[in-house]
Protein backbone atom coordinates (compact mmCIF):
# COMPACT_ATOMS: atom_id res chain seq x y z
CA UNK A 1 0.00 0.00 0.00
CA UNK A 2 1.72 3.37 -0.89
CA UNK A 3 1.72 5.93 2.26
CA UNK A 4 1.85 9.27 1.65
CA UNK A 5 2.26 12.18 4.33
CA UNK A 6 -0.77 14.80 3.78
CA UNK A 7 0.71 18.39 5.25
CA UNK A 8 -1.40 19.94 7.53
CA UNK A 9 -1.85 23.92 7.07
CA UNK A 10 -3.96 25.10 9.93
CA UNK A 11 -5.68 28.32 9.06
CA UNK A 12 -7.67 29.28 12.17
CA UNK A 13 -5.71 31.77 13.23
CA UNK A 14 -6.19 33.81 9.56
CA UNK A 15 -9.66 32.41 7.70
CA UNK A 16 -10.90 31.53 11.10
CA UNK A 17 -9.92 34.75 13.01
CA UNK A 18 -11.93 36.28 10.10
CA UNK A 19 -15.17 35.12 11.47
CA UNK A 20 -17.30 37.78 13.49
CA UNK A 21 -16.24 37.96 16.78
CA UNK A 22 -13.82 35.59 16.64
CA UNK A 23 -11.08 38.71 17.00
CA UNK A 24 -7.91 37.52 18.72
CA UNK A 25 -5.05 39.56 20.11
CA UNK A 26 -1.50 38.74 19.63
CA UNK A 27 -0.84 37.35 23.27
CA UNK A 28 -4.10 34.79 22.51
CA UNK A 29 -2.91 34.48 18.96
CA UNK A 30 0.82 33.14 20.07
CA UNK A 31 -1.00 31.02 22.34
CA UNK A 32 -2.96 29.27 19.90
CA UNK A 33 -0.06 29.10 17.37
CA UNK A 34 2.22 27.18 20.23
CA UNK A 35 -0.71 24.58 21.35
CA UNK A 36 -1.09 24.33 17.46
CA UNK A 37 2.34 22.83 16.75
CA UNK A 38 2.29 21.12 20.07
CA UNK A 39 -0.67 19.42 17.94
CA UNK A 40 1.57 18.96 15.27
CA UNK A 41 0.58 20.71 12.31
CA UNK A 42 2.91 21.31 9.01
CA UNK A 43 1.88 25.12 8.64
CA UNK A 44 0.96 27.86 10.80
CA UNK A 45 -0.89 30.27 8.67
CA UNK A 46 -0.36 33.43 11.35
CA UNK A 47 -3.01 35.87 9.97
CA UNK A 48 -2.63 38.81 6.96
CA UNK A 49 0.39 41.37 7.92
CA UNK A 50 -0.79 44.17 5.91
CA UNK A 51 -4.44 43.88 7.14
CA UNK A 52 -3.98 45.64 10.89
CA UNK A 53 -0.81 47.07 12.63
CA UNK A 54 -1.91 44.49 15.32
CA UNK A 55 -1.69 41.42 13.26
CA UNK A 56 1.22 42.29 11.40
CA UNK A 57 2.52 42.34 15.14
CA UNK A 58 1.19 38.64 15.39
CA UNK A 59 2.72 37.42 12.81
CA UNK A 60 5.82 38.86 14.11
CA UNK A 61 5.84 37.20 17.55
CA UNK A 62 4.39 34.16 16.46
CA UNK A 63 7.32 33.67 13.85
CA UNK A 64 9.90 34.57 16.92
CA UNK A 65 8.20 31.47 19.00
CA UNK A 66 7.36 28.75 16.75
CA UNK A 67 9.98 26.19 16.30
CA UNK A 68 9.28 23.26 13.65
CA UNK A 69 6.08 24.29 11.96
CA UNK A 70 6.44 26.93 8.71
CA UNK A 71 4.81 30.22 9.80
CA UNK A 72 2.71 31.35 6.79
CA UNK A 73 1.71 35.45 6.21
CA UNK A 74 -1.08 35.68 3.78
CA UNK A 75 -0.79 38.55 1.19
CA UNK A 76 -2.74 39.71 -1.94
CA UNK A 77 -1.33 39.64 -5.18
CA UNK A 78 0.12 43.17 -4.91
CA UNK A 79 3.53 44.22 -3.58
CA UNK A 80 2.80 46.58 -0.60
CA UNK A 81 1.20 43.18 0.68
CA UNK A 82 4.09 40.79 -0.12
CA UNK A 83 6.38 43.35 1.77
CA UNK A 84 4.46 43.40 4.90
CA UNK A 85 4.30 39.86 4.84
CA UNK A 86 8.04 39.48 4.27
CA UNK A 87 8.72 41.63 6.80
CA UNK A 88 6.57 40.51 9.85
CA UNK A 89 7.97 36.97 8.86
CA UNK A 90 11.76 37.81 9.20
CA UNK A 91 12.13 35.82 12.66
CA UNK A 92 10.69 32.65 11.23
CA UNK A 93 12.32 29.88 10.93
CA UNK A 94 10.27 28.69 7.82
CA UNK A 95 8.87 31.72 6.24
CA UNK A 96 6.33 31.24 4.36
CA UNK A 97 4.37 33.66 2.23
CA UNK A 98 0.46 32.59 0.43
CA UNK A 99 -0.16 35.51 -2.30
CA UNK A 100 -2.88 34.77 -4.92
CA UNK A 101 -5.27 36.55 -6.89
CA UNK A 102 -8.87 35.70 -7.58
CA UNK A 103 -9.05 33.52 -11.03
CA UNK A 104 -12.42 32.72 -11.65
CA UNK A 105 -14.38 34.55 -14.86
CA UNK A 106 -16.86 36.31 -11.96
CA UNK A 107 -13.89 37.46 -9.66
CA UNK A 108 -11.97 38.89 -12.55
CA UNK A 109 -14.63 40.95 -13.91
CA UNK A 110 -16.51 42.37 -11.17
CA UNK A 111 -13.37 42.74 -8.86
CA UNK A 112 -10.85 43.61 -10.68
CA UNK A 113 -12.67 44.56 -14.00
CA UNK A 114 -9.15 43.26 -15.74
CA UNK A 115 -8.75 40.28 -18.78
CA UNK A 116 -7.66 36.46 -17.70
CA UNK A 117 -4.48 37.55 -19.41
CA UNK A 118 -4.15 40.45 -16.89
CA UNK A 119 -4.63 38.43 -14.03
CA UNK A 120 -1.65 35.76 -15.28
CA UNK A 121 0.78 38.18 -15.59
CA UNK A 122 -0.43 39.59 -12.12
CA UNK A 123 -0.13 35.90 -10.25
CA UNK A 124 3.47 35.83 -12.34
CA UNK A 125 4.92 38.74 -10.54
CA UNK A 126 3.71 38.50 -7.17
CA UNK A 127 5.09 34.95 -6.89
CA UNK A 128 8.21 36.45 -8.45
CA UNK A 129 8.14 39.63 -5.57
CA UNK A 130 7.50 37.08 -3.07
CA UNK A 131 10.60 34.75 -3.76
CA UNK A 132 12.86 37.69 -3.06
CA UNK A 133 11.75 37.08 0.47
CA UNK A 134 11.36 33.78 0.67
CA UNK A 135 11.84 30.31 -1.14
CA UNK A 136 8.43 28.89 0.25
CA UNK A 137 5.84 30.68 -1.89
CA UNK A 138 2.78 29.25 -1.64
CA UNK A 139 0.44 31.01 -4.66
CA UNK A 140 -3.94 31.08 -4.13
CA UNK A 141 -5.89 30.85 -7.03
CA UNK A 142 -9.04 32.26 -4.98
CA UNK A 143 -12.34 31.05 -6.39
CA UNK A 144 -10.64 28.45 -8.07
CA UNK A 145 -13.68 26.16 -7.79
CA UNK A 146 -15.21 27.80 -10.19
CA UNK A 147 -12.20 28.64 -12.25
CA UNK A 148 -12.87 26.94 -15.84
CA UNK A 149 -10.12 24.43 -15.80
CA UNK A 150 -8.05 24.99 -18.85
CA UNK A 151 -7.34 28.66 -17.85
CA UNK A 152 -6.85 27.62 -14.19
CA UNK A 153 -4.51 25.00 -15.78
CA UNK A 154 -2.53 27.76 -17.70
CA UNK A 155 -1.80 29.99 -14.08
CA UNK A 156 -0.71 27.16 -11.98
CA UNK A 157 1.90 26.32 -14.73
CA UNK A 158 2.73 29.98 -15.15
CA UNK A 159 3.29 30.45 -11.03
CA UNK A 160 5.13 26.94 -10.86
CA UNK A 161 7.59 28.45 -13.46
CA UNK A 162 7.47 31.88 -11.31
CA UNK A 163 8.92 29.82 -8.38
CA UNK A 164 5.83 28.30 -6.42
CA UNK A 165 6.16 25.67 -3.98
CA UNK A 166 2.74 24.88 -3.58
CA UNK A 167 -0.29 25.58 -5.11
CA UNK A 168 -3.80 26.26 -3.69
CA UNK A 169 -6.77 25.40 -5.35
CA UNK A 170 -9.57 27.02 -2.72
CA UNK A 171 -13.00 26.23 -2.96
CA UNK A 172 -13.67 29.65 -2.14
CA UNK A 173 -17.54 29.96 -2.22
CA UNK A 174 -17.38 26.02 -0.95
CA UNK A 175 -19.46 25.24 -4.37
CA UNK A 176 -17.87 22.27 -5.50
CA UNK A 177 -19.20 18.86 -5.25
CA UNK A 178 -16.35 16.21 -4.53
CA UNK A 179 -16.34 14.44 -7.79
CA UNK A 180 -16.10 17.36 -9.56
CA UNK A 181 -13.26 19.38 -6.59
CA UNK A 182 -11.70 15.89 -7.22
CA UNK A 183 -11.63 16.25 -10.83
CA UNK A 184 -10.46 19.66 -11.11
CA UNK A 185 -7.06 18.76 -8.80
CA UNK A 186 -7.12 15.39 -10.89
CA UNK A 187 -6.96 18.04 -13.90
CA UNK A 188 -4.30 20.10 -12.85
CA UNK A 189 -2.33 16.36 -12.04
CA UNK A 190 -2.44 15.74 -15.82
CA UNK A 191 -2.58 18.79 -17.64
CA UNK A 192 0.22 21.14 -15.54
CA UNK A 193 3.57 19.54 -16.96
CA UNK A 194 5.47 21.21 -14.12
CA UNK A 195 2.53 20.19 -11.59
CA UNK A 196 5.18 17.61 -9.63
CA UNK A 197 8.00 20.57 -8.51
CA UNK A 198 4.77 22.10 -6.52
CA UNK A 199 2.11 20.68 -3.69
CA UNK A 200 -1.41 20.79 -4.55
CA UNK A 201 -3.34 22.51 -1.83
CA UNK A 202 -6.72 21.85 -1.18
CA UNK A 203 -8.82 25.12 0.27
CA UNK A 204 -12.59 24.07 1.11
CA UNK A 205 -15.40 26.77 2.48
CA UNK A 206 -17.97 24.50 3.88
CA UNK A 207 -21.26 26.61 2.77
CA UNK A 208 -22.45 23.30 1.69
CA UNK A 209 -21.48 21.65 3.93
CA UNK A 210 -19.14 19.91 1.75
CA UNK A 211 -15.70 21.30 2.79
CA UNK A 212 -14.50 18.20 4.35
CA UNK A 213 -15.72 15.71 1.31
CA UNK A 214 -13.94 18.09 -1.07
CA UNK A 215 -10.77 18.20 1.10
CA UNK A 216 -10.75 14.71 1.08
CA UNK A 217 -11.30 14.02 -2.78
CA UNK A 218 -8.48 16.56 -3.24
CA UNK A 219 -6.01 14.15 -1.41
CA UNK A 220 -7.48 11.47 -2.98
CA UNK A 221 -6.96 13.12 -6.48
CA UNK A 222 -3.44 13.92 -5.86
CA UNK A 223 -3.23 16.93 -3.41
CA UNK A 224 -0.62 17.02 -0.74
CA UNK A 225 -1.55 19.78 1.66
CA UNK A 226 -5.30 20.26 3.42
CA UNK A 227 -5.29 24.09 4.72
CA UNK A 228 -8.38 23.59 7.62
CA UNK A 229 -9.09 25.05 11.03
CA UNK A 230 -9.87 23.94 14.74
CA UNK A 231 -14.01 23.18 14.72
CA UNK A 232 -14.53 24.42 11.40
CA UNK A 233 -14.02 28.11 11.75
CA UNK A 234 -13.87 30.21 9.00
CA UNK A 235 -15.79 32.32 6.48
CA UNK A 236 -19.45 32.25 6.39
CA UNK A 237 -20.47 28.57 6.77
CA UNK A 238 -16.56 28.18 7.89
CA UNK A 239 -13.35 25.95 6.55
CA UNK A 240 -12.18 22.84 6.77
CA UNK A 241 -12.48 21.54 10.16
CA UNK A 242 -9.14 19.99 10.95
CA UNK A 243 -10.34 17.37 13.27
CA UNK A 244 -12.62 15.46 10.67
CA UNK A 245 -10.10 15.77 7.65
CA UNK A 246 -7.24 14.10 9.87
CA UNK A 247 -9.65 11.48 11.41
CA UNK A 248 -10.89 10.61 7.86
CA UNK A 249 -7.41 10.14 6.72
CA UNK A 250 -6.77 8.05 9.99
CA UNK A 251 -9.99 5.59 9.99
CA UNK A 252 -9.50 5.29 6.23
CA UNK A 253 -5.68 4.43 6.04
CA UNK A 254 -6.06 2.22 3.73
CA UNK A 255 -6.38 5.08 1.30
CA UNK A 256 -2.65 5.75 2.57
CA UNK A 257 -2.46 8.96 3.80
CA UNK A 258 -1.05 10.21 7.08
CA UNK A 259 -0.47 13.21 9.13
CA UNK A 260 1.75 14.20 11.89
CA UNK A 261 -1.43 15.43 14.02
CA UNK A 262 -1.03 13.92 17.56
CA UNK A 263 -4.93 12.86 17.64
CA UNK A 264 -5.03 12.93 21.40
CA UNK A 265 -4.73 16.43 21.63
CA UNK A 266 -7.83 17.18 19.36
CA UNK A 267 -10.75 17.50 22.00
CA UNK A 268 -8.49 19.90 24.35
CA UNK A 269 -7.28 21.99 21.60
CA UNK A 270 -11.19 22.12 20.40
CA UNK A 271 -11.87 23.37 23.85
CA UNK A 272 -8.90 26.14 23.97
CA UNK A 273 -9.96 27.45 20.62
CA UNK A 274 -14.07 27.93 21.23
CA UNK A 275 -12.95 29.67 24.47
CA UNK A 276 -10.26 31.80 23.30
CA UNK A 277 -12.63 32.78 20.38
CA UNK A 278 -15.78 32.71 21.81
CA UNK A 279 -17.27 30.58 19.69
CA UNK A 280 -18.97 27.48 21.13
CA UNK A 281 -18.92 23.95 19.63
CA UNK A 282 -22.14 22.77 18.46
CA UNK A 283 -22.62 19.46 20.62
CA UNK A 284 -23.60 17.60 17.38
CA UNK A 285 -20.11 18.33 16.04
CA UNK A 286 -18.35 15.35 14.27
CA UNK A 287 -15.54 14.39 16.61
CA UNK A 288 -14.89 17.51 18.99
CA UNK A 289 -19.01 17.61 20.05
CA UNK A 290 -20.50 17.35 23.13
CA UNK A 291 -22.58 14.53 21.79
CA UNK A 292 -20.09 13.01 19.11
CA UNK A 293 -19.48 10.13 21.92
CA UNK A 294 -23.02 10.44 23.54
CA UNK A 295 -26.05 7.41 23.09
CA UNK A 296 -29.74 8.54 23.90
CA UNK A 297 -32.09 5.27 22.19
CA UNK A 298 -32.32 2.74 23.45
CA UNK A 299 -31.49 0.61 20.45
CA UNK A 300 -28.28 2.14 20.26
CA UNK A 301 -27.51 1.88 24.17
CA UNK A 302 -28.07 -1.27 24.41
CA UNK A 303 -25.75 -2.15 21.21
CA UNK A 304 -23.26 -0.01 22.84
CA UNK A 305 -23.28 -1.54 26.18
CA UNK A 306 -22.55 -4.95 24.76
CA UNK A 307 -19.56 -3.62 22.41
CA UNK A 308 -18.82 -0.32 21.95
CA UNK A 309 -17.72 -0.83 18.31
CA UNK A 310 -21.48 -1.38 17.27
CA UNK A 311 -22.30 2.49 17.76
CA UNK A 312 -18.80 4.17 17.66
CA UNK A 313 -16.04 3.63 14.78
CA UNK A 314 -13.57 5.84 16.98
CA UNK A 315 -12.47 5.61 20.48
CA UNK A 316 -12.96 8.39 22.71
CA UNK A 317 -9.42 8.83 23.88
CA UNK A 318 -8.11 8.50 20.44
CA UNK A 319 -9.35 12.23 19.78
CA UNK A 320 -9.13 13.27 23.88
CA UNK A 321 -12.59 13.35 24.53
CA UNK A 322 -13.84 12.77 28.28
CA UNK A 323 -15.22 9.28 27.26
CA UNK A 324 -18.44 7.82 26.60
CA UNK A 325 -21.50 9.11 27.59
CA UNK A 326 -25.19 6.90 28.07
CA UNK A 327 -27.77 9.56 27.97
CA UNK A 328 -30.94 8.63 29.96
CA UNK A 329 -34.01 9.79 27.83
CA UNK A 330 -37.28 8.65 27.05
CA UNK A 331 -36.08 6.86 24.46
CA UNK A 332 -33.37 4.67 26.75
CA UNK A 333 -34.07 1.54 27.60
CA UNK A 334 -34.51 -1.10 29.93
CA UNK A 335 -30.61 -2.17 29.88
CA UNK A 336 -29.06 1.29 29.54
CA UNK A 337 -31.31 1.99 33.20
CA UNK A 338 -30.09 -1.40 34.48
CA UNK A 339 -26.28 -0.11 33.78
CA UNK A 340 -27.07 3.59 35.20
CA UNK A 341 -28.28 1.98 37.95
CA UNK A 342 -25.43 -0.79 38.55
CA UNK A 343 -22.86 2.19 38.18
CA UNK A 344 -24.39 4.71 40.66
CA UNK A 345 -24.60 1.92 43.14
CA UNK A 346 -27.38 -0.48 42.89
CA UNK A 347 -28.05 -3.82 41.90
CA UNK A 348 -31.69 -4.56 40.88
CA UNK A 349 -32.97 -8.01 39.28
CA UNK A 350 -34.54 -7.99 35.92
CA UNK A 351 -38.11 -7.78 38.19
CA UNK A 352 -36.88 -4.66 39.53
CA UNK A 353 -36.09 -2.94 36.57
CA UNK A 354 -39.33 -3.67 34.83
CA UNK A 355 -40.98 -2.05 37.64
CA UNK A 356 -38.50 0.39 37.66
CA UNK A 357 -38.45 1.00 33.84
CA UNK A 358 -42.21 2.06 34.11
CA UNK A 359 -41.48 4.87 36.93
CA UNK A 360 -38.12 6.08 34.82
CA UNK A 361 -40.92 6.49 31.80
CA UNK A 362 -43.05 8.61 33.74
CA UNK A 363 -40.36 10.84 34.82
CA UNK A 364 -38.57 10.86 31.32
CA UNK A 365 -41.34 12.09 29.31
CA UNK A 366 -41.12 15.30 32.01
CA UNK A 367 -37.60 15.76 31.46
CA UNK A 368 -35.01 16.14 28.63
CA UNK A 369 -32.47 13.78 30.35
CA UNK A 370 -33.04 11.83 33.51
CA UNK A 371 -30.08 12.19 36.07
CA UNK A 372 -28.76 10.53 39.09
CA UNK A 373 -30.80 12.30 41.18
CA UNK A 374 -33.67 11.03 39.65
CA UNK A 375 -32.63 7.61 39.87
CA UNK A 376 -32.03 7.89 43.39
CA UNK A 377 -34.99 9.16 44.39
CA UNK A 378 -36.46 6.24 42.29
CA UNK A 379 -34.40 3.51 43.86
CA UNK A 380 -35.04 5.24 47.44
CA UNK A 381 -38.87 4.98 47.42
CA UNK A 382 -39.06 1.31 45.35
CA UNK A 383 -36.55 -0.25 47.85
CA UNK A 384 -34.91 2.28 50.55
CA UNK A 385 -32.61 -0.17 51.72
CA UNK A 386 -30.73 -0.38 48.41
CA UNK A 387 -26.96 -0.45 49.02
CA UNK A 388 -25.70 3.02 47.49
O1 LIG B 1 -11.05 31.10 0.61
C1 LIG B 1 -10.06 31.56 0.01
O2 LIG B 1 -9.98 31.57 -1.21
C2 LIG B 1 -8.99 32.10 0.83
C3 LIG B 1 -7.74 32.51 0.13
C4 LIG B 1 -7.24 33.81 0.63
C5 LIG B 1 -6.72 31.41 0.25
O3 LIG B 1 -9.10 32.14 2.04
ZN1 LIG C 1 -10.69 30.79 2.74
Amino acid sequence: MQTKKINIFDTTLRDGEQVPGCKLNTKEKIQLALALEDLGVDIIEAGFPISSPGDFASVEEISKVIKNATVCGLSRAVEKDINAAGEALKYAKRPRIHTGIGTSDSHIKSKFNATREEILQRAVQAVKWAKNWVDDVEFYAEDAGRTENGFLAKVIEAVIAAGATVVNIPDTTGYCLPHQYGEKIAYLVNNVPNIDKATISCHCHNDLGLATANSIAGVINGAGQIECTINGLGERAGNTSLEEVVMVMKQHAYLGFYTNIKTEKLNPLSRLVSDTMRMPVQPNKAIVGANAFAHSSGIHQDGFLKDNSTYEIIRPEDVGADGSKIVLTARSGRSALAHRFQKIGYSFNRNDIDVLYQQFLDVADKKKEVKDEDLHELAKAYQPEAVS
